[in-house]
């Protein structure tokens, strides 16, 4: 079966795939391939703010917290919801609902009794932070993520095994409540009430108008939840180890990306999990010792970002980041205004709007339009100093009718005098590898190299021979000067469509 992925695999038994960029860039399809090779699938990391799309046949399935490789739970893999991800019972349980109506397994799913509970008052914290301008906007996903977090190291969380104890859960329940309901009595009470009645807090079963949470009622919901969940719900942690032990095959699979890790990314505008592959190692209870091989997904050769937070090559700049936050922005609209104009353009905004298009890059949680810009080498080295140099390329048929590529090579600070320890940032000087510092990287402006595109379409090319030499230049470019063993490049949405590099 290896034959498949070349000498890829050879002497693997454990696999990580994760992202170097700031997420959405395919982790999904390679999850997937993998999956047909692997006895173990394991989510460690991100939450329902993570959405997964997988496409077979031509048909598309979205998953944000059910773990990609579930559609091989009927060839008897079996996949793991471990103890690093922020677990939101209610999404399983709809996520679980749509894999049964399609007809599809997951007898073999097990989920960690140690993965801390997304519960609403995390929903709930979440956006009215959000609505807040004086606490300042991340643009998060609205799925509770950073205030379940919060809950962890406060020790204030609920876990999953919570859901099976009804009087535990309920004292956890109100512990956790007290100290929330006392801030939320302090913020705008319209703002809380339409929080609490939004679809996803499931139109305000749980809205107390004086306490602002009927516990009783989630109480109850949640206990439910339990009961459905049960079966699944196991210690993971001691069947990874023991899994490590036995040499079965593992593949673990990231979410989100390095660049937006809590530990090592663009700190503040990053998610509240180390989406990093030693994150990920420790989300699913194994050492990062016990990885064989990290391969880290790099989008090529255009990059693109959710949320706020500084993006040097950004096409279209801060006009473009602008109108990717504003909330009446989809993709119907853009399809609609932009009729006009290609990936081209000479007008930058028009361009940046041009290749979201081309690469469909709507989110998959939230359908925002993501912000896009060029292939950012400088920020490309730094994530591979934490998740190693092995790298897939996807997305290389998106700009297939460009003329023209750019690739940022450098950065150039423009910024006032800024001290890093010892050292100063002075305004003008060069940065050939990225430091994830928002007061560094906002006066960053990229230095470029240009190439001539290849025009024409590359996506039933199998065999790296036949792929054009134009295309071959940027890639050998990007090999050298960002230091990373390329290992696969991704041509298409389909599995094959995949080149294999040795
Ligand atoms: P949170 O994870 O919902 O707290 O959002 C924090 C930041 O991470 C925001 O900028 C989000 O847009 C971004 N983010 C979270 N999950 C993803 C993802 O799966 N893809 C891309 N960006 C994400």
């Amino acid at each position: 079966m290896n034959n498949r992925y070349g000498k890829l695999l050879n002497n693997v038994l454990t696999l990580a795939i994760v992202c170097n960029q700031w997420g959405d860039t395919g982790k999904g399809k390679f999850v997937d391939l993998f999956a047909e090779w692997a006895d173990i699938i394991a989510r460690g990391t991100g939450g329902a703010n993570a959405g997964h799309t997988i496409r077979i046949n031509g048909k598309e399935y979205i998953f944000h917290l059910v773990p990609s490789g579930i559609l091989w739970d009927s060839d008897g893999k079996i996949n793991i919801i471990g103890s690093g991800v922020a677990f939101d019972p209610k999404i399983a349980i709809e996520e679980l609902a749509i894999l049964k109506k399609e007809g599809k397994s997951y007898d073999k799913l097990q989920i960690s009794l140690n993965a801390h509970l997304v519960l609403p008052q995390h929903l709930v914290m979440d956006r009215v932070k959000e609505s807040d301008s004086d606490t300042g906007k991340i643009g998060t996903t609205g799925r509770g993520i950073g205030p379940l977090y919060v809950d962890h190291y406060d020790r204030i969380g609920l876990v999953v095994n919570d859901l099976l104890n009804k009087d535990i859960f309920a004292k956890k329940l109100k512990r956790n409540l007290a100290g929330k309901i006392k801030q939320l009595h302090l913020s705008d009470p319209n703002i809380v009430e339409k929080v609490m009645r939004h679809e996803h807090l499931e139109n305000g079963i749980f809205y107390h108008p004086n306490e602002v949470f009927d516990v009783d009622a989630i109480i109850e919901r949640y206990l439910k939840y339990g009961k459905e969940l049960r079966e699944m719900i196991s210690d993971t942690e001691e069947f990874m180890r023991t899994s490590v032990n036995k040499n079965q095959k593992i593949l673990l699979e990231g979410a989100q990306g390095l660049l937006l890790s809590v530990d090592y990314g663009t700190y503040p505008y990053v998610t509240s999990s180390d989406c990093s592959v030693s994150g990920l190692a420790k989300g699913v209870g194994i050492s990062e010792k016990n990885i064989d091989l990290t391969l880290g997904i790099v989008k090529a050769f255009y990059m693109t970002r959710v949320g706020e937070g500084a993006f040097p090559t950004e096409i279209g700049g801060e006009e473009s980041a602008e109108w990717c936050g504003r909330k009446d922005i989809a993709e119907e609209v853009e399809k609609i205004k932009f009729q006009q104009g290609t990936v081209n353009s000479k007008d930058e905004f028009s361009q940046g709007v041009h290749i979201r298009m081309a690469g469909n890059e709507y989110g998959a949680t939230t359908g925002r339009p993501r912000r896009v810009g060029w292939l950012d080498l400088p920020l490309l080295r730094y994530a591979i100093k934490h998740n190693g140099p092995d790298v897939i390329l996807t997305k290389l048929d998106v700009l297939s009718e460009c003329e023209t590529i750019k690739i940022c090579l450098t950065h150039r600070y423009e910024g006032p005098n800024y001290s890093i320890g010892f050292k100063t940032f002075n305004t003008g000087s060069a940065s050939w590898i990225a430091t994830p510092n928002d007061e560094i990287l906002r006066h960053c402006f990229p230095i470029y190299q240009t190439f001539p595109g290849w025009e024409r379409d590359i996506r039933g090319v199998t065999d790296f021979s036949c792929l054009p030499k134009k295309f071959k230049n940027i890639l050998d470019y990007i090999a050298k000067k960002a230091g990373v063993n390329v290992k696969i490049l991704s041509v298409g949405p389909d599995r094959n469509e995949t080149i294999f590099m040795d």
